[in-house]
């Protein structure tokens, strides 16, 4: 997964007056307030710039693999809200992803990173900017797709937040988190809060019972992020891709065909077998498939973490 080449176009353009060695210093102070407090509120520009460079890559990958999920039941979609958005990134997703999504909400409290979001967009692209503080807001405008993208880890309760991104969503809620057990956990808490307002689970989860994960393990989910030159220069490393761990959720008001059965792990390829870890509505199972089961042993090998498997 890479970024438009229009965007990593323009994140460089932002990012060329500004020396590496400054942008690598404020991603240290953004990473080390984030794993002390769970928080990336930005103070200076730099660490804003430092987002867009390190961060906003990875959080676009992650929506789009996210988003994907969605696509083949978006013919009635054409609006979008996005809470917490920072420079706009799931809007990037989304304009990739859905054509007839014509009109998009993207509410952000910090005015200098809506500011960065406006100097990212394409031309043609126009959504509306709400600066303001979703906690101080008693409901959102009705969308169709609601999304919110490393959002509910920063919050001390994301309760009230889920239920009125809940009530302002039409047909799809989509919750990403760090696939973490920290950010899992607030996704579990969110699962069980939508189910009891009727919601039915699209994805990852296969049924709405409880959830089977053991309290030490934690359902999450990989993308591969092929880094652009400036990533390489502010975070070093010499790969020329970065794996990003998340978990996410999908919510639906209306019952849609979903997962019959979700590979929850890397599959193990062993010699002449394949095991998959899977989630079912029977709870948690493993499968080993082997050469001799054929067509199904060459299906083993092409599934994907994340994908769905037929039984
Ligand atoms: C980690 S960033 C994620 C940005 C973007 N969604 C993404 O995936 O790249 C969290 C964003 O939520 C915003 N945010 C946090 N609390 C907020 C609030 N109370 N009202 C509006 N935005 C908020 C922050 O300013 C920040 O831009």
């Amino acid at each position: 997964m890479s970024l438009p080449p229009y965007l990593q176009e323009k994140i460089f353009a932002l990012l060329r007056e500004t020396p590496a060695s400054h942008l690598k210093e404020a991603r240290k102070i953004v990473t080390s307030r984030y794993q002390s407090h769970h928080k990336s509120s930005f103070q200076t520009q730099e660490e804003r710039l430092s987002y867009l460079a390190t961060r906003l890559p990875a959080t676009y990958a992650v929506a789009s693999w996210v988003l994907e999920k969605i696509v083949p039941h978006s013919s009635n979609l054409t609006s979008h809200l996005d809470l917490g958005t920072g420079p706009g990134t799931v809007f990037f997703a989304v304009q990739a992803l859905f054509p007839l999504i014509q009109q998009n909400t993207l509410l952000e409290k910090d005015p200098s990173l809506i500011e960065l979001g406006k100097q990212l967009m394409p031309l043609e692209a126009t959504p509306i900017w709400q600066l303001q503080d979703f906690q101080h807001s008693s409901s959102f405008a009705p969308a169709d797709l609601v999304t919110m993208s490393y959002v509910l880890n920063e919050l001390e309760d994301p309760s009230p937040l889920i239920l009125k991104a809940w009530e302002a969503t039409k047909h799809f809620l989509a919750l990403i988190e760090p696939g973490t057990p920290y950010g899992f956990a607030r996704l579990k808490t969110a699962r069980e809060q939508l189910i009891q307002q009727g919601a039915f689970i699209v994805a990852p989860c296969t049924h709405e019972a409880s959830c089977p994960m053991s309290p030490q393990d934690w359902c999450h989910f990989k993308v591969n992020i092929q880094r652009p030159s400036f990533h390489q220069r502010i975070k070093q490393g010499t790969k020329g891709f970065e794996e990003e761990k998340f978990s996410y959720l999908i919510a639906a008001k209306q019952p849609h065909q979903r997962m019959q059965t979700c590979i929850i792990r890397k599959p193990i390829k062993g010699s002449g077998h394949i095991i998959l870890d899977l989630c079912e509505e029977n709870g948690l199972r493993r499968q080993v498939i082997s050469k001799k089961n054929g067509p199904r042993y060459h299906d083993a090998r092409h599934a994907e973490w994340g994908d769905t498997w037929d039984n």
